[in-house]
C-alpha cells in the first residue's frame, strides 16, 4: 500500500506526464496512483498532480485570508491566518517550486525564510521584489546560507552582498510580472511560487501572468487588515478542497481569464463570504 510520505516523495519529481507515468500516476477522472494507495497518498496525486505536469514557465500563488478576505491583521505583524494545514500545504507548494517570490512589504514585515520545513523537498531560489531598496540586509533570507536568494532591483536598489544577488530587469518602478517570470525561467527557474502579500498576488493576476491561484479562506473574520486578493471576477472555482477547518478554493487560469481577469474586470467573493472591504474591482491591493 502506497503511503503519503512515499507518494510525496514521488510526486516532487514529477515535471511533465512522462514523469507521472514513471512514478505510477495515471490519469482517468482524476489523478490517482495505478497502485494500492491510501486515502492521504490518493489525496497526494490528485491535489498536485496537476501543478506538477503542468506546461512551464508557470507561476502559481498562495494566500491565505481570513473570511473578510484579509491576509494579516492591521499591526502587519507576521501571523498564521489560516490553520496548521494550510501551512503543510504552502511548503508543499515551495517544494514543488523552483523559485519563490515576495513583495517588498513581506520582506520587511514577516523576515519569511521561504524554505520547505514541513515536509520533504528541496528549498526554492527565493526572490524578493525591491525596486525601491527598501528590504533591509539582515532579512533572514540574505544570511541563513540556505538558498540562494535575489533581489529584483532598481537604480534605487543597494549593491549585492553576500548572500544577495541582483536581477535587474528593464524599466524602473512597477515590473511587469511576466518579465520577470521570463528571467527566471532564463536562469532555469521554470516554476514560480508567488506568494504574497496581497499586492505582489494582485499584480500577477491583474498581469495574466498567474497559472494557478490558491486562496485558502479560514472561518474566522479579522475584521480589518491588510486587503488579500478579490475572487469574484474569477467565476467559480475549479475545485475546492478542505484543509482543517479553512477551504483552500484553487483556480485555473484558462477559466479565470475566460473571465476576464487579465483586463482587470470586476471581481472576487471568496467561496464563503464576500469581504465587505473590498470593491468589484480586481486591482492591486
Ligand atoms: N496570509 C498570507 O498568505 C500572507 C502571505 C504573505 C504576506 N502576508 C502579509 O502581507 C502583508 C504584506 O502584503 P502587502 O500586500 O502589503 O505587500 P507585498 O505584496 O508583500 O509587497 C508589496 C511591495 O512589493 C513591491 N512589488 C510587488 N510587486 C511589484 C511589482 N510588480 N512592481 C514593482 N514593485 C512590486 C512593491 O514595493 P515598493 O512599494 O517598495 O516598490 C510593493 O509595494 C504583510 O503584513 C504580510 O504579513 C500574508
Amino acid at each position: 500500500m502506497l503511503d503519503a510520505d512515499h507518494a510525496w516523495n514521488r510526486l516532487l519529481g514529477v515535471r511533465n506526464a512522462a514523469d507521472a507515468a514513471r512514478a505510477g500516476l495515471v490519469h482517468d477522472e482524476d489523478w490517482r496512483w495505478s497502485e494500492p494507495a491510501t486515502a492521504e497518498a490518493t489525496t497526494l496525486a490528485q491535489r498536485y498532480t496537476p501543478l506538477c505536469v503542468e506546461d512551464t514557465p508557470c507561476a502559481f500563488a498562495q494566500l491565505g485570508q481570513s473570511a473578510d478576505g484579509f491576509i494579516a491583521p492591521h499591526t502587519r505583524h507576521a501571523v498564521y491566518v489560516t490553520g496548521e494545514e494550510d501551512r503543510l500545504h504552502l511548503h508543499r507548494l515551495r517544494a514543488l517550486a523552483d523559485a519563490v517570490v515576495v513583495g517588498a512589504r513581506t520582506a520587511v514585515v514577516d523576515d519569511p525564510r521561504l524554505t520547505v520545513r514541513a515536509c520533504a523537498g528541496t528549498d526554492p531560489v527565493r526572490v524578493v521584489i525591491d525596486r525601491s531598496g527598501r528590504v533591509p540586509r539582515d532579512r533572514t533570507m540574505f544570511t541563513d546560507g540556505r538558498a540562494p536568494t535575489l533581489v529584483v532591483a532598481d537604480r534605487r536598489t543597494p549593491p549585492p552582498t553576500d548572500g544577495v544577488e541582483l536581477l535587474r530587469l528593464p524599466g524602473t518602478g512597477a515590473l511587469d510580472p511576466s518579465a520577470l517570470l521570463a528571467a527566471l525561467a532564463e536562469r532555469g527557474l521554470a516554476r514560480v511560487l508567488i506568494e504574497g502579500g496581497g499586492v505582489t498576488v494582485s499584480r500577477f493576476l491583474e498581469s495574466g501572468a498567474l497559472h494557478r491561484l490558491f486562496v485558502t479562506t479560514t472561518p474566522d473574520r479579522l475584521g480589518g487588515g491588510v486587503p488579500g486578493v478579490s475572487t469574484t471576477a474569477l467565476g467559480a472555482p475549479t475545485r475546492q478542497f478542505p484543509l482543517g477547518r479553512d477551504l483552500c478554493s484553487e483556480y485555473v487560469r484558462p477559466a479565470y481569464a475566460s473571465a476576464g481577469t487579465a483586463s482587470k474586470s470586476s471581481c472576487p467573493t471568496s467561496t464563503r463570504s464576500a469581504p465587505a472591504a473590498h470593491s468589484s474591482s480586481l486591482r492591486a491591493r
